[in-house]
């Protein structure tokens, strides 16, 4: 069974239309594979029956945007990348809070899955400010964790996790924040720094999670998400996600992605296999 470019445009305007989500800027091949796996697993005979059988049991909607929207995650996934935060990230971030009074930190991890990046950093952060001798009191820490599957974000506000998601997950971390019950959570001390949000990347309506302030993110982790955008919506996204970080702020996008030419300039490369970029201080936001 083929989906055809006409029946796929067909499917993503009634995606549209029922649930506000447009997918249309996604790359077409793997979203015809998702779309694909939910024919498979509801055992229709062809794509039209497919269409009737969303009309008739519209929860499917919601079955196939989980389909399309890929949750793979861990915490400390790619732990050179957070070894990178630890070592260069956080000190450079630190150091500027350093002259400010009531210094706030604002980080937001874009496409999160079921939380497990957002409280990864979470718990990095308390880890280096401890370190540090510092009062966790004296900042104000804001993690906004958003993702555009609603479903994803009630699970991850339970922070509940089966161990292959803890495999990267140091001991000295897996001791001091996680409590392990049958199954893992996260302590209450690192959930209290994280809120969640619905956000969808590609709106444009918003460019930042609607409970944050735009423009003043010190830290951006945009991991794993861009790769199934278009280029049209990935160059859109990225200015974005630009717009929305402090001068001097730093912008991860991981070991799968990297920045498009046309945004180049607006940054430094901290580290070209991290894929950690710093945003330059004499950026002029008119420009892009
Ligand atoms: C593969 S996971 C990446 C999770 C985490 N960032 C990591 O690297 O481990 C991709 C996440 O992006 C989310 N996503 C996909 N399209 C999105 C959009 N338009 N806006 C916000 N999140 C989106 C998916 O729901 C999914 O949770």
């Amino acid at each position: 069974m083929e989906i055809t470019g006409q029946e796929l445009d067909i499917l993503l305007e009634k995606i549209v239309k029922e649930t506000g989500y447009d997918f249309s800027q996604y790359r077409h091949g793997t979203i015809k594979r998702r779309i694909f796996k939910r024919l498979l697993a509801t055992g229709v005979v062809d794509f039209q029956a497919y269409l009737g059988f969303l009309d008739e049991y519209p929860e499917e909607y919601r079955r196939l945007i989980k389909e399309l929207t890929i949750k793979v995650s861990c915490f400390f996934r790619n732990p050179y990348v957070f070894e990178l935060l630890n070592k260069i990230v956080l000190p450079d971030i630190l150091r500027r809070k350093e002259m400010e009074r009531g210094p706030a930190i604002r980080v937001w991890s874009a496409g999160c899955a079921y939380g497990e990046e957002a409280y990864s950093i979470a718990m990095l952060l308390v880890e280096y400010l401890k370190g540090k001798k510092k009062e966790l009191s004296d900042y104000f820490i804001s993690i906004f964790a958003t993702d555009i599957d609603n479903d994803a974000l009630t699970r991850a506000k339970l922070a509940l996790y089966e161990d292959e998601a803890l495999y990267e997950v140091k001991k000295l971390y897996l001791d001091r924040y996680f409590v392990h019950n049958g199954r893992y959570s996260v302590s209450d001390e690192i959930k209290d720094l994280v809120v969640f949000c619905q956000h969808d990347l590609t709106s444009t309506r918003q460019i930042a999670p609607p409970v944050g302030v735009v423009h003043s993110y010190d830290l951006i982790l945009c991991r794993n998400v861009l790769i199934y955008f278009s280029l049209p919506l990935q160059r859109r996204v990225m200015f974005n996600l630009l717009r929305s970080l402090n001068p001097g702020g730093f912008l991860v996008l991981g070991e799968a992605e990297s920045v498009l030419k046309e945004v180049e300039p607006l940054l430094t490369l901290v580290d070209a296999r991290a894929r950690i970029y710093q945003k330059n201080g004499d950026v002029d936001e008119n420009t892009y």
